[in-house]
């Protein structure tokens, strides 16, 4: 059923900045985590370096971008070690794109991708994966005021030699209401995640040859009430959802269902399993991590200014899944005055957990669980600058990353000439 849902949605575009993490982080090396996130029109960066902490220092941060009216979250992603890419937003409608190619950020602003959208609407968060070396698939929700055809996904990749995209994935009656989420387990293979407007939870795949029949709801009817999983009774909150994957041939979904608390699936390689309720009470679905391949670490925000983060985590003990505290209790983590939105979460192997999120003051908070505790502590901070008013480093106080291309210099092939 298709329902002309631009009036709620372009409400949330803004909204989107709060209710879905306007940061971002990764990391592509040992000892590395970079995160990025969108201020005053300008894309803004600060990374872990392990010996000499943070950089750059004292609260500063790289500023990445020309400057912008306004430019979405960023979505990120990494294809090997040493190289991570960063997507966004204007709101023109336009794509934007940068990377780390191991020494320097590629161009020096900003490159445009993908003409097609131009002039549409995107709403919440892009969602990136890559499934190889030189292979990046990028995902967006777009909606379009001048028709009721609202709520489609656009699909925009890169093949080693050039982007290309966005394409409308508008193939079946589908209108919907959150942004995508896609995630890979394996070469040649994703897989993609979204609700829509009437809260059911669609699926789609690429298997290497071809994209699955369309998309297929994961049915909410399949319920194990003796392994305590079944369908939330009101259905899903229909504005996020959460994919990840921790080893070829399976992938997680996480969703928050009417009721509030986190509902979790899997395809475990052959079948898809009964929808397990988790606890918890959310807004948007939490973040979710994978450090191995027997480990999921899980940090989701209550949705209000001034809520804390409840975090959990699951283990793997070799003949079946433990949930810690419990499979329906939530360890809270807080700062004074509480968190602003959800916080993103970033790992560089096995033992490390970092979290970073945004405090009610518009500080940026980050704690992280380095194999046998948590740094600063379980439940201190360290404030990393602000997000409200973020203070530009200036050149020489910070190292390598000064190294950049004159303007121009690049361009992707598929790239534009304009860069901000
Ligand atoms: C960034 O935006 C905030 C809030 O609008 C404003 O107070 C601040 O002055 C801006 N900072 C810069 C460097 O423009
Ligand atoms: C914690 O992380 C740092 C890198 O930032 C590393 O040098 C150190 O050995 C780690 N400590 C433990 C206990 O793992
Ligand atoms: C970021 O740097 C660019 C290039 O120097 C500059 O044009 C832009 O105004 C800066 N952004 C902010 C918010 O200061
Ligand atoms: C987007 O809108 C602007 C202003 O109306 C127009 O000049 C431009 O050609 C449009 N771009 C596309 C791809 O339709
Ligand atoms: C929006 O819908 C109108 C009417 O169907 C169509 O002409 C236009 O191309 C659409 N715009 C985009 C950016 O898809």
């Amino acid at each position: 059923m298709k329902l002309s849902i631009y009036t709620v949605l372009s409400g949330l575009i803004h909204e989107a900045v709060g209710a879905w993490a306007p940061l971002a982080a990764l990391s592509w090396a040992p000892s590395q985590i970079s995160f990025f996130f969108s201020a005053n029109g300008s894309l803004w960066h600060k990374y872990y370096t392990g010996h000499s902490g943070w950089e750059p220092f004292e609260g500063r941060f790289e500023n990445l971008s020309s400057k912008a009216d306004w430019l979405s979250p960023p979505a990120v992603v990494s294809w090997s070690e040493n190289r991570g890419d960063v997507f966004l937003y204007d709101d023109k409608g336009r794509t934007w794109h940068k990377y780390w190619d191991g020494t320097t950020w590629q161009p020096k602003y900003l490159e445009q991708l993908g003409a097609s959208s131009e002039n549409r609407t995107f709403v919440g968060k892009l969602s990136a994966a890559s499934w190889a070396r030189d292979r990046i698939d990028v995902v967006g929700l777009v909606v379009n005021d001048s028709h009721a055809d609202v709520g489609d996904y656009v699909h925009l990749y890169w093949d080693g030699h050039g982007w290309n995209g966005w394409e409308d994935w508008n193939e079946k009656d589908v209108t919907f209401s959150s942004p995508p989420s896609i995630v890979s387990w394996g070469p040649d293979r994703f897989d993609v995640f979204g609700i829509d407007a009437d809260s059911n939870v669609w699926h789609k795949y690429w298997d290497g040859q071809k994209y699955s029949d369309g998309w297929e709801i994961l049915d909410q009817t399949i319920c194990d009430v003796e392994k305590g999983g079944c369908d939330p009774p009101d259905g899903f909150k229909s504005d996020s959802i959460t994919a990840s994957s921790w080893w070829p041939g399976r992938w997680d979904v996480w969703a928050v269902g009417n009721d509030a608390q986190l509902w979790h699936t899997y395809w475990d390689g052959s079948k898809i399993e009964p929808w397990e309720p988790l606890g918890g009470s959310f807004e948007a679905a939490p973040q979710v991590i994978h450090w191995s391949t027997d480990r999921v670490d899980i940090v989701g925000f209550g949705g209000a200014k001034g809520d804390p983060y409840w975090y959990k985590y699951g283990y793997w003990d070799g003949s079946s899944w433990h949930w810690k505290p419990s499979f329906d209790e939530w360890i809270e983590k807080t700062v004074e005055g509480g968190f602003a939105s959800e916080p993103t979460l970033a790992s560089w192997g096995e033992g490390n957990l970092n979290i970073i999120g945004l405090d009610s003051k518009g500080a940026l908070q980050w704690q992280m669980w380095n194999e046998t505790e948590w740094y600063p502590g379980e439940n201190e901070w360290e404030v990393l600058g602000s997000m409200e008013k973020p203070e530009a480093a200036a050149a020489g106080l910070h190292n390598h990353q000064q190294h950049r291309l004159d303007p121009g210099s690049h361009t992707d092939e598929g790239g534009f000439k304009e860069d901000i």
